[in-house]
């Protein structure tokens, strides 16, 4: 039996944070074990919102794999590679182009959605609304059967879904349908309290140091509710909590839902507490990132070697595409 076909993309953005971790890097790890996977770095999409600082992209890619590789993405089980280098996925974009109505792309949420938050940025370009095009030419050149993302990239998975559609329909079938895979993902947010994001400044990061780590942690908001150690808290509404159940072991996360609720441990102590078993979890992740630190070469080898086997298969679908559009 065949396995079918995973692919997903991550903009490279700089290092990674635990909300990336739990979001996406948790799933993709345990998809390659069913799935053949495709995973890669969408730099060419960064650039549609870095375009003034296109250095940035390209560092950051070198940061974000060494995240994929430390945390376990293995070469061995999954292709990973650079969008920027397989040439045919501009070439599929610029050919999707000719038959993509314009108002499926304008009405695209995340098109005016990005516009209005970006304000900062001149994002009426070309490329920018070309956005979930691209990413339709990323995800059907490799024919993927499932691409899973966050509930927000739903909308442009539904765009490839619409454009394989009319593509079939003009040239004859080439493409199967790509669908979302969308997993329950535990929400974990910044220290803050808001959502974990590089630009609230309140992320902690896969490579942040054990002080570090033990320094953001000890500064996380817990139930806004319990103001003096002597209240009972409530677990369900702490954020400091959720990370429990992520990153402590089962037994120490009943424990604590049953102690805080009688106030029998207070904020400060439990925090401690957290912060230790988040060190401990990254711990292997740490040893990891310092061997390929010391590697830049190990790095660069697992891309080579991922972008031969995707150009594989991008040329093969871009020579039926050829064929199926009369190009050749
Ligand atoms: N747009 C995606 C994001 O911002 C990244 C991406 C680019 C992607 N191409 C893709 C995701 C193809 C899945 C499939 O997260």
């Amino acid at each position: 039996m065949t396995k079918q076909r995973v692919l997903s993309g991550m903009r490279p953005s700089g290092k990674l944070h635990l909300g990336n971790l739990v979001g996406a890097l948790d799933n993709w790890k345990q998809l390659q074990e069913e799935y053949e996977c495709f995973f890669f770095a969408a730099d060419w999409h960064a650039l549609t919102t870095e375009y003034s600082n296109p250095e940035i992209v390209q560092e950051s890619i070198q940061e974000m794999m060494i995240d994929w590789l430390s945390v376990g993405l293995s070469p061995g089980k999954s292709v990973l590679f650079v969008q920027s280098q397989i040439k045919e996925h501009a070439e599929l974009h610029l050919l999707l182009s000719m038959i993509t109505p314009l108002p499926w792309l304008e009405r695209v949420p995340s098109y005016k959605e990005q516009q209005q938050e970006l304000g900062n940025r001149d994002l009426s370009t070309y490329g920018f609304l070309g956005y979930p095009l691209l990413q339709t030419a990323d995800i059907i050149i490799y024919k993927a059967h499932k691409v899973p993302v966050g509930i927000d990239q739903v909308p442009h998975v539904e765009l490839s879904r619409e454009i394989t559609r009319r593509f079939n329909f003009f040239y004859g079938p080439v493409f199967p349908p790509p669908e979302p895979m969308l997993t329950e993902v535990p929400k974990l947010l910044g220290i803050d309290g808001r959502k974990m994001s590089k630009s609230y400044d309140n992320a902690i990061y896969i490579s942040d140091s054990p002080p570090v780590i033990r320094q953001k942690v000890s500064q996380m908001f817990t139930d806004p509710n319990r103001i003096k150690r002597s209240d009972p808290g409530n677990p369900d509404i702490c954020n400091v909590f959720a990370f429990h159940r992520v990153y402590s072991p089962p037994a120490a996360v009943d424990q604590v839902d049953i102690d805080c609720r009688c106030a029998r441990i207070g904020c400060v102590e439990d925090k401690k507490n957290l912060a230790e078993n988040i060190i401990a979890y990254l711990a292997p992740v740490h040893e990891e990132r310092a061997r390929l630190l010391k590697n830049p070469r190990l790095v660069r080898e697992v891309l080579e070697e991922g972008c031969r086997k995707a150009r594989r298969v991008a040329s093969q679908t871009m020579e039926e595409v050829r064929r199926a559009m009369k190009i050749s």
